[in-house]
């Protein structure tokens, strides 16, 4: 069977590009092989994640480019040379411009720490979205995995799944339980459903 070639995107720690590792060595993700990590952090830790799976890593630091333009251009350039089918945003803290999302349509997935479309969009990012959800005084929230389009949050979901907010609640606290109760096995999931599309076709 042809696998998918997968690119996984990131900028910090990667415990969800973690799980997909995870799953890929479980046999839960089948259908999709993690080719290369990209991070646009060059301390990323997430780095030291995929190389210590043997991932082929890259950093393309934003940083160092004259403007967004050429920071896209620099990834599809990277994507292209590695034949990529999939690319997957796990903690990437980037939002793609229309130019790039539209190049690939329905390629690229994303997992966001809220229930769509509650708490998400530009700004909610990261432990922001917990506090917010904190702050609103939600009883549940969850994760979410989405295609990802020229809006930011706003593309096809592809797996949901909610989790409780329980009394004395930190951001931290509910992050930590958002990614155990949700993260960690709805990514590795959407990823394998979509490569399977991909695979078959
Ligand atoms: C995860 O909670 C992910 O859902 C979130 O950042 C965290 C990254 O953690 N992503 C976003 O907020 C994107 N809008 P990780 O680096 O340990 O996977």
């Amino acid at each position: 069977m042809n696998k998918a070639k997968i690119a996984v995107l990131v900028s910090g720690g990667g415990t969800n590009l973690q799980a997909l590792i995870d799953a890929q060595k479980q046999g839960i993700l089948l259908s999709g092989e993690i080719k290369l990590v990209i991070s646009n952090k060059p301390g990323a830790y997430a780095l030291e994640r995929a190389a210590g799976a043997g991932i082929d890593t890259l950093v393309i630091d934003k940083k160092s480019c004259v403007d967004h333009a050429e920071f896209e251009q620099k990834l599809m350039d990277a994507l292209a040379e590695n034949g990529i089918d999939l690319i997957v945003l796990a903690g990437f803290m980037v939002i793609l411009s229309e130019r790039f999302t539209s190049a690939y349509p329905k390629r690229i997935i994303n997992v966001h720490p809220s229930l769509i479309p509650s708490f998400c969009g530009e700004g909610f990012y990261g432990l922001r979205v917990h506090e917010a959800a904190l702050k609103y005084g939600v009883k549940v929230t969850g994760a979410t995995v989405h295609f990802v389009n020229e809006i930011p949050d706003g593309g096809e979901i592809i797996l949901q799944k909610a989790v409780d907010i329980q009394d004395g609640d930190t951001p931290e606290i509910l992050q930590h339980r958002v990614m155990e109760q949700a993260e960690w096995t709805l990514l590795p999931r959407a990823v394998e459903k979509v490569s399977k599309n991909i695979a078959n076709e």
